[in-house]
């Protein structure tokens, strides 16, 4: 587990630009799993200044770790979002692009897109393998769109469920554990003092750092990265 702690959420978009400007430079292609929330909308942001950073998007295939069950015109949506802050800044194939059909039935999208990421993406033991997902992590410890009162979800045997909010309610359809976990690469974007308990008590494996997803990320390959501002890590 790698830890690169930067002094503002600014800079933790700075740093990982250029981690994933030298991840893609270095790769014919790059499978990779987009999360929603702030920290991303920041870094997307940052990517967006394509003359700060030479990135060849056409090698780059982009998938969402979760989405909002919402069309992709409600302000709900991930995709939305990423459109606004990164899509319409860069030059990239429409066709390399991979929404989750967040207008669907959310237990046929959750089918459709599974079998998506099976057919498009490498596979090891039937499981796709991406070679990058971001997460992010709530103050609940949840990341993707599973949250502790339905961990159970980390181990289900499908590629991507449907799960709800616990306060709205709100359906989303998200990766599963075996998916993030047979990732390449696997980056958590946190920051916010919000988050401060939580990354503690995960990274340094105290509390009850048992009952959040967060604490369930630990890809095979061993490769991990948490980018946090100083706030997020307060306490470690
Ligand atoms: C989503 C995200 C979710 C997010 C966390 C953290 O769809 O909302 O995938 O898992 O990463 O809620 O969000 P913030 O970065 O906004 O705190």
């Amino acid at each position: 587990m790698d830890l690169q702690i930067c002094s503002t959420k600014e800079e933790v978009a700075q740093n990982f630009a250029l981690y994933l400007e030298h991840f893609i430079k270095h790769r014919d292609i790059v499978h990779m799993a987009l999360s929603g929330g702030s920290t991303p909308k920041i870094v997307f942001d940052e990517l967006s200044n394509t003359k700060k950073y030479k990135i060849n998007w056409t090698k780059v295939y982009l998938y969402w770790g979760d989405e909002r069950c919402v069309p992709p015109t409600d302000d709900e949506s991930n995709y939305k979002m990423t459109v606004a802050h990164l899509l319409e800044n860069i030059e990239i194939p429409k066709r390399n692009i991979h929404r989750i059909l967040g207008e669907n039935d959310p237990v046929k999208e959750a089918v459709r897109y599974g079998d998506l990421l099976t057919k498009n993406l490498p596979n090891q033991q039937k499981i796709p393998v991406f070679d990058m997902v971001i997460l992010g992590m709530g103050e609940d410890g949840h990341t993707a769109s599973i949250f502790p009162y339905e961990i159970e979800l980390w181990d289900s045997k499908k590629t991507c469920e449907v799960a709800i909010h616990p306060e709205s309610g709100q359906k989303r359809i998200t990766i599963t554990g075996k998916v993030i976990n047979n990732s390449e690469w696997v980056i958590f974007l946190v920051t916010g003092a919000g988050k401060k308990d939580k990354v503690a008590e995960i990274i340094h494996k105290k509390g009850d750092y048992k009952n959040y997803p967060a604490s369930m990320v630990k890809p095979i390959s061993g490769n991990l990265v948490w980018y946090l501002d100083t706030e997020a890590a307060a306490k470690l």
